[in-house]
């Protein structure tokens, strides 16, 4: 990412407000509006990493049922919009090839973090690490895909305020610290930005909450409208 962007518009699953989420078609979206980097959601299945945010195919999909209870070639013929199906992480890294940073959120324990580290181990170096930044709310799983893959950036996920603020985040040497927009304390960002850590807040969709939250100091945010964030006048 260029050292000149001070404010990091991340679309959140692809461009979740104008095509599928986490879709071929939605992350190619969120890239050609602009965004400086892309998040998706993954779960391991079947020893496939797959790019879905839900436990569930009914929300995002035609089908009906636990993601873990469908064969791979029965996800993989789901509609997952307008004719997309449900990817695979490698299938994300080569479409969006370098273009933006790609942020993997590892949505399920359990072996997703050394699935993951075996993934981009193998697009190392002729990708750098600086190209993705993982994350995920399951700290220890983070945790291990650090000592698996040490190079790559991590951001520790939260959905609330801990009693030790931001602490996690220094056991984790994570990069980043991934708050809910919920959950915003400004002692919170204070201790993560002590520590050197960059702020990303999710899901920011209104102008109004963008510039609050950057009036406060945040490093970024994801958003399911990129294009709307970038609109925004400078800092
Ligand atoms: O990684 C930021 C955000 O995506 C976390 O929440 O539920 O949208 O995956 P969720
Ligand atoms: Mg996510």
């Amino acid at each position: 990412m260029s050292p000149t962007i001070d404010f990091t518009v991340i679309g959140h699953r692809g461009a979740r407000g104008h095509a599928p989420e986490n879709t071929l078609l939605g992350i190619d979206t969120g890239i050609r509006l602009g965004a400086h980097m892309i998040e998706i959601d993954v779960q391991l299945h079947s020893g496939m990493l797959l790019v879905i945010h839900d436990l569930r195919v009914d929300r995002t999909t035609n089908g009906k049922g636990r993601v873990d209870a469908l064969t791979i070639d029965a996800l993989r013929s789901l509609d997952a919009g307008r004719g997309q199906r449900i990817p695979t992480l490698d299938e994300v890294i080569d479409l969006v090839d370098g273009r933006v940073p790609l942020n993997i959120e590892l949505k399920t324990g359990l072996g997703t973090a050394a699935a993951v580290a075996g993934a981009l181990g193998r697009r190392l170096p002729a990708l750098p690490a600086e190209q993705f930044l993982v994350s995920s709310f399951h700290l220890p799983e983070l945790y291990e895909f650090r000592q698996l893959l040490p190079q790559i950036p991590v951001g520790a996920l939260l959905c609330g305020v801990p009693l030790d603020w931001a602490a996690c985040a220094a056991e984790l040497s994570a990069d980043s610290l991934n708050l809910s927009d919920e959950f915003v304390d400004e002692r919170l960002v204070a201790d993560a930005k002590a520590q050197g850590r960059k702020v990303y807040v999710y899901t920011v969709n209104e102008p109004d909450d963008m510039l609050r939250l950057r009036a406060m100091g945040i490093d970024g945010i994801f958003t399911d409208y990129p294009d709307r964030a970038l609109a925004l006048p400078p800092r």
